[in-house]
């Protein structure tokens, strides 16, 4: 089998970013149903897994067919080409879903599809006795949508966001590839300054030095599909080496993280070490009233509290005043922040350039846009 056709699954809101690191990794994506589908040679599955920040998960899409009686689902199962994916000792959990469609029965469709898939491969691999399912693991999912079913298997086993850096984390911490999707928003280049004043656990910041060296965020971690034997060790090799080359470690950065929590600054500081940036980032103790800017051309990028408590508001409302004051007063500089608080422009003392709604976990947020303008 030489191509595949995969599926990068994104969070809502979040598809058009994976699409372009999909089309920036050369391979013709395009946006179907929220989900990003291409088709590319197995040595995407390496890439894709190791590059794509924003993405929650990368999986082969094996078939999809119209089925409206667990008869249809069994046949059109048995007759996808299961053997070409999955090895003789492939270990296979089948998990389901079911949205606006006739065969509503998760469970009943969760093992009419096992059973399908293991007569499938029993017959292909000349078995007698049940599957071993001792070996690798193949992670199938049946999805059923307005009566189309969408069989896949997950490429990358923990999800894509599992950096494999976060030893430490708070109370609110933002999931990697939403503070990823939060820096490639933006247009702030490696070689400008930037700032989070509300930094926690450190995570947008990292994403950005990361992106700033064009460190693959996968590096440091394991994939499902690493053990499998459609993607040869020569793959994996090949994607690693391209990691390794392209990585810009000699990139300067100027990037400062600081929260008021002596603990906060500790457990980013911790975390920055283990993605293995070392003392690439600046993180100091501070209240954002204490904010200095003492560079031009730059970028703050955060997630403050939103204040969604109710004793909390007031105490928000000033954080977000004290720093629209502090940025009003270097117009050079581009903002960015990611708030639930329905009222932060109010607050802030000025209108965004640009609002973009976005969902951090269940939470409908906003991602105001203030623009910077150039000094002449
Ligand atoms: C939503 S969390 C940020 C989470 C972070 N993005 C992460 O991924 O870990 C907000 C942070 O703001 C900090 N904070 C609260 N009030 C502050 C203030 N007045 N000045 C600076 N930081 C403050 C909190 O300690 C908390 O770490």
């Amino acid at each position: 089998m030489k191509q595949v056709t995969l599926i990068a699954t994104a969070a809502m809101g979040l598809e058009s970013i994976v699409a372009q690191e999909v089309r920036d990794l050369g391979y013709e994506a395009a946006v179907e149903n929220g989900k990003v589908i291409f088709d590319a040679p197995i040595s995407a599955i390496p890439r894709c897994n190791l590059w794509l920040r924003t993405a929650d998960r990368v999986k082969i899409l094996v078939g999809k067919f119209q089925a409206k009686t667990f008869d249809e689902l069994f046949e059109q199962t048995k007759a996808l080409p299961w053997e070409s994916y999955i090895d003789e000792t492939g270990q296979i959990p089948v998990s389901g879903k079911s949205i606006k469609s006739t065969l509503y029965s998760v469970p009943d469709c969760q093992a009419i599809v096992k059973k399908a898939i293991v007569e499938r491969m029993k017959l292909k691999y000349g078995l007698i006795n049940k599957l071993e399912e001792s070996g690798a693991l193949y992670k199938t999912e049946i999805a059923l949508l307005k009566d189309e079913a969408t069989l896949t298997i997950d490429t990358s086993g923990v999800g894509l966001h599992k950096r494999g850096y976060r030893v430490g984390q708070g109370e609110a911490p933002l999931k990697e590839t939403l503070a990823a999707a939060l820096v490639l928003l933006t247009n702030w280049k490696p070689d400008q300054p930037l700032i989070d004043p509300f930094c926690g656990s450190g995570t947008i910041l990292i994403e950005a030095a990361l992106i700033g060296q064009n460190i693959a965020p996968g590096f440091n971690r394991e994939f499902a599909s690493e053990e499998w034997s459609l993607v040869k060790q020569r793959h994996w090799d090949a994607a690693f080496g391209e990691a390794e080359e392209l990585a810009n470690y000699d990139q300067p950065l100027s990037i400062v993280g600081s929260d008021i929590s002596h603990q906060m600054i500790e457990t980013a500081q911790a975390n920055a070490l283990e993605a293995g940036l070392g003392d690439l980032i600046q993180w100091k103790q501070m209240q954002v009233s204490d904010l200095t800017i003492k560079q031009k051309d730059g970028y703050l990028i955060s997630n403050p509290p939103y204040g969604q408590r109710l004793s909390d508001k007031e105490e928000v409302e000033k954080m977000y005043q004290d720093l629209g004051d502090i940025m009003q007063n270097h117009p050079s500089w581009s903002t960015y922040i990611i708030t639930a608080y329905e009222q932060f422009e109010k607050a802030f003392g000025k209108a965004a350039t640009k609002k973009r709604k976005l969902f951090n976990g269940f939470i409908q947020t906003n991602y105001y846009q203030y623009f910077g303008k150039k000094e002449k």
